[in-house]
């Protein structure tokens, strides 16, 4: 399991969920792996977890709404490793309302974590990847940014700017040998998901076909094959992961 042997990766939103997930499973398969978390001390499990793997976490703290602090951190990436093979722009909020309820302070909130720190990672990685003619990235997009989904106008309009900016800069980043693809995970058992309320999760579980909710390791297997040359004529694709979800 060395899919990701000598690799330089950044994974946003690795403190817990999937963007931890990710981060052990790059690790665990031979990469370097630059993890963000805004906390300090919030990857301290995840440096332990991955202690014995082939691969090792760099903690890399900061807010990626900061675009100075997310310009900085692929700074010191080139600097330190000198390339960067794969983002994955893992990051993400999903505080959820209905229409009529819909705060524009926290409207403008979910954009800035979930699109405009995304605009900006792919701006900055992809600066330093034209020049090595090579790299994988790798967006968290969601279902409902496809099918959309009661509650969610903003989290849903959130995710399917990432889908179609996936798409984009797939086919403008081609050329330079870019790939960029976006997985769409279902309910997937983390605290974002768990957010939506115990009682809500029983009768969501009734319209997941495989009838239980997906694992982080689950994304993190995807993201894997993404970010490998396992899928090297793989690009600009939306890869749902949602044991066949109906929302
Ligand atoms: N779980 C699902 O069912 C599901 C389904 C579809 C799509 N997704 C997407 O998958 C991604 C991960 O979701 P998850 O379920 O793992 O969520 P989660 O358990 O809530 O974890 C979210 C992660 O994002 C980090 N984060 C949030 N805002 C940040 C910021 N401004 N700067 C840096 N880090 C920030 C959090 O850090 P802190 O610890 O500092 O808060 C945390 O590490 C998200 O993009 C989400 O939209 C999830």
């Amino acid at each position: 399991m060395d899919l990701l042997k000598g690799k330089i990766a950044l994974v946003t939103g690795a403190s817990r969920g999937i963007g931890n997930a990710i981060a052990e499973l790059f690790a665990q398969n031979g990469a370097s792996v630059y993890a963000n978390a805004r906390k300090i001390g919030s990857l301290d499990s995840l440096l332990a977890k991955c202690e014995n793997s082939s691969g090792r976490i760099m903690p890399l703290y900061f807010d990626v709404t900061d675009a100075a602090a997310a310009k900085q951190a692929v700074m010191r990436i080139k600097k330190e490793s000198g390339r960067l093979d794969c983002l994955v722009n893992n990051a993400g909020i999903m505080p959820d309302a209905l229409i009529g309820m819909i705060d524009q302070k926290v409207a403008r909130e979910v954009f800035e974590v979930n699109v405009f720190a995304v605009m900006e990672l792919i701006q900055l990685a992809a600066r330093v990847m034209v020049r090595q003619k090579s790299g994988s990235i790798i967006n968290l997009a969601s279902i409902v940014g496809v099918n959309g989904n009661k509650g969610q106008l903003v989290y849903s309009a959130s995710k399917g700017a990432v889908i179609a900016m996936t798409k984009t800069a797939a086919k403008e980043l081609a050329p330079a040998g870019i790939r960029v693809n976006a997985i769409a995970p279902g309910m997937i058992d983390t605290d974002l998901f768990r957010s939506v309320g115990a009682e809500k999760v029983s009768g969501l579980l009734r319209n997941i076909g495989l009838g239980r909710l997906g694992k982080p390791s689950e994304i993190a297997n995807a993201a894997l094959f993404l970010a490998s040359d396992m899928a090297s004529y793989v690009t600009g694709q939306i890869l749902g992961a949602d044991g066949a979800a109906l929302v």
